[in-house]
């Protein structure tokens, strides 16, 4: 069955139109405070995936909202970039502020950042299989402007001075950080894409805070540059059109496309068949044998023909040939 939000996405204009609220999941809801009690702090919640999926759901299934956001925050990307974050009751989020080189210094993804992220991804895959497949999964980031303001004002502000100055004073510096946040944020959305994430939502908060010369270059430009490259990074956004669009029964994978993801994302529409990469079959050994049981297991219990990816080469012995065929079926 097709989402209505994700119709409205593709430009069909529907009456009544899908509804869901920002924030659908928060305080307001008692079911909401309760959970968030059994956990230390807000940071932890997200970072524990069967509450943030059941935290999720909870407006879901007492509203019947047509979409399911993420539960997470803007500020998980400064935190898995190592600045110390804190959310105080009543006070809003706390971060050490960002105000110089050293500082940004001691910032990057050399901090543990896919581990700090690899829970919240698990979330959005735990979403995806709980959701009902009427019900769109709309992941989400801050966009590199709004998110720096915190990171540099060192929490919410009113007038974003600090930012402001070293955006209009010290464009390298605000630059380098403008320049870490689109990469981590490009990692951070490709991720939650490739764990079932149908739509990204980039929250710009603040970007009206800015005049024009400046709002281009700290606003337009930076999130030009991430959506382009997550256009680029995906062409399985095709697929999935392809897949819902043309009636086929089944979508053979060729190898940019990866099988997990199509696993979730297009299984429930369609068969799949592929995708090994036809060299990895020409080499043969350990290396065939790990991409053979990887497909195997990730295509566990969806229907799923084995194949390769593309047409076998001509140097391709046919020994390696036999040995795949032998393994497939002696795992069946
Ligand atoms: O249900 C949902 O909308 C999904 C989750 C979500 C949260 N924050 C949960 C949250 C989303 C999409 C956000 C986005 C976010 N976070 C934005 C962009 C949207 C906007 O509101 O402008 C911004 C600027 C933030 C940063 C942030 N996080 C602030 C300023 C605060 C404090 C304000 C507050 O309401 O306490 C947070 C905390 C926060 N984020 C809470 C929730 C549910 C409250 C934390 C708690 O339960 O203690």
């Amino acid at each position: 069955m097709p989402t209505s939000f994700l119709s409205v996405l593709k430009g069909e204009a529907l009456d009544p139109p899908p509804v869901w609220l920002m924030r659908q999941a928060g305080r307001y809801l008692a079911e909401y405070r309760a959970v968030r009690q059994s956990v230390g702090g807000f940071l932890e919640l997200c970072r524990n995936p069967d509450k943030a999926c059941e935290v999720t759901l909870q407006p879901i299934r007492r509203f019947g909202f047509d979409a399911a956001i993420l539960f997470s925050d803007i500020l998980v990307i400064p935190d898995a970039l190592g600045q110390t974050v804190r959310f105080s009751e009543g006070e809003g989020p706390i971060l050490a502020p960002l105000r110089q080189e050293e500082d940004l210094a001691r910032l990057g993804k050399k901090n543990g950042f896919q581990e700090a992220l690899a829970p919240i991804l698990r979330t959005v895959a735990l979403l995806r299989k709980s959701l009902d497949p009427k019900t769109a999964l709309i992941g989400f980031a801050g966009s590199p402007w709004t998110v720096a303001t915190y990171m540099v004002e060192g929490g919410s502000s009113r007038d974003f001075l600090a930012a402001k100055r070293m955006a209009y004073g010290d464009p390298g510096l605000f630059g380098a950080i403008i320049g870490m946040l689109e990469d981590a944020t490009f990692d951070y959305l490709l991720g939650q894409i490739e764990h079932g994430a149908q739509a990204i939502q980039l929250f710009d908060s603040w970007a009206g805070a800015l005049p024009e010369l400046e709002f281009r270059t700290w606003v337009v430009e930076p999130t030009a540059r991430l959506v382009k490259r997550l256009k680029a990074a995906h062409p399985q956004v095709l697929a999935e059109l392809y897949a819902t669009e043309t009636g086929v029964d089944a979508i053979s994978l060729d190898n940019t496309q990866t099988l997990s993801w199509a696993v979730q994302r297009l299984s429930p529409k369609v068969a799949l068949q592929g995708n090994l990469d036809p060299i990895l079959l020409l080499q043969g050994g350990a290396a065939m044998e790990r991409a053979i049981d990887h497909c195997l297991e990730v295509a566990k219990g969806v229907p799923y023909i084995f194949n390769l990816g593309h047409g076998i080469l001509p140097q391709t012995p046919p020994e390696h040939v036999s040995a795949l065929v032998e393994r497939v079926k002696n795992r069946r």
